[in-house]
C-alpha cells in the first residue's frame, strides 16, 4: 500500500477529512491547500458540460480534467471517476480504463460506484495495485434506471444490503468508501462496522469525511439546492454583477482608460 493511502486510512478515528471536486487547473490550485482528498467527479458532467447527468460522460473527459487538476496538485491525495460504461461489463474491462485514467493523468487513485455485483472487480482492480475508492448509497451513473436522485436506505432491507456491500468492499480492498444520500443511522452504522474511511455526501456527519461538488459549495449553480448542499458563497451572483460592471464600463467607454493601455 502506498505511503499516500496509508495517511488517508490512518485519518479514520482522529480527523476529518476534507474532500472536495475539482475540474480544472486553477480551482485545483486553490484546494489544494485545503484538502485532502480532491476527486475529479463524474459531476463534471453536469458542472462543466451542460448535461442533465453523468451518463453521458466519457473517459476521455475524465482523463483532460485528470491532467488539468494533477497539472495543479502539490499534496492532495486526487482520485478520478470512472465514467459510466467503462468498467461495468467486466474485471478486464475495468482494469483496462483505469489504468488507462491512471497512466495518462498521474492521479493516486479512481472511484467507482459499486453494489455487491462489482466487488468481485474491486478486488481484481486491488490486486492489480490499483487504489481504489467505491461508492454507495445514491449512485449517480444509476439514476436513469432509478427514475431520479432518491435517498436510498431508507427501507430495512435496502439498509441491510448497503451495510453488507461496504463490508465487502472493504474486505475486497477498497481504501474509502464515498456514502451517498442515506440516513444518518445507516451511514453511522456502515463507519463503525468498516476500517476503512468513509466519506459522505448527504449521510451526515456521522461519516469519517465529508465531499461536496465544489460548484455547490460555491453557489455556482443555485437552480437547484438539495437539503445537503450549503452555500459557502454566491458566486453566480457575484460573476453577474462583475459582468455586468464589465458591459456597462465597454459601452459606456470606461473600460479601457489609459491605465489600462500598455
Ligand atoms: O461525481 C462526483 O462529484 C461524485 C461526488 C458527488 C461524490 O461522485
Amino acid at each position: 500500500m502506498s505511503d499516500l493511502v496509508t495517511k488517508i486510512l490512518e485519518k479514520k478515528n482522529r480527523e476529518k477529512i476534507v474532500c472536495l471536486t475539482a475540474y480544472t487547473f486553477p480551482m485545483a490550485k486553490i484546494l489544494d491547500q485545503f484538502c485532502d482528498v480532491i476527486l475529479v467527479g463524474d459531476s463534471l458532467g453536469m458542472t462543466i458540460y451542460g448535461f442533465s447527468d453523468t451518463v453521458d460522460v466519457t473517459l476521455e473527459m475524465m482523463i483532460n480534467h485528470g491532467k488539468a487538476v494533477m497539472r495543479a496538485v502539490e499534496k492532495s491525495f486526487v482520485v478520478v471517476d470512472l465514467p459510466f460504461g467503462t468498467y461495468e461489463n467486466s474485471p478486464k474491462q475495468a482494469l483496462e480504463s483505469a489504468q488507462k485514467v491512471i497512466a495518462q493523468t498521474g492521479c493516486h487513485a479512481i472511484k467507482i460506484e459499486t453494489s455487491r455485483d462489482l466487488v468481485a472487480t474491486v478486488k481484481f482492480l486491488v490486486e492489480n495495485k490499483i487504489n481504489v475508492m467505491a461508492h454507495v448509497g445514491l449512485l449517480p451513473q444509476s439514476v436513469r434506471k432509478i427514475g431520479g436522485y432518491k435517498y436510498q436506505g431508507r427501507s430495512q432491507e435496502a439498509a441491510a444490503e448497503i451495510l453488507e456491500t461496504a463490508k465487502l468492499l472493504e474486505k475486497a480492498g477498497a481504501f474509502s468508501v464515498v456514502i451517498e444520500a442515506v440516513p444518518e443511522k445507516l451511514a453511522a452504522e456502515i463507519s463503525r462496522s468498516i476500517q476503512i474511511p468513509t466519506i459522505g455526501i448527504g449521510a451526515s456527519g456521522e461519516c469519517d469525511g465529508q465531499v461536496l461538488v465544489i460548484d455547490d459549495l460555491l453557489g455556482l449553480n443555485q437552480a437547484f439546492k438539495p437539503r445537503f448542499v450549503k452555500y459557502y458563497a454566491d458566486l453566480a451572483n457575484e460573476i453577474s454583477r462583475a459582468v455586468k460592471s464589465f458591459s456597462t464600463d465597454v459601452k459606456s467607454k470606461n473600460f479601457p482608460t489609459k491605465e489600462n493601455l500598455v
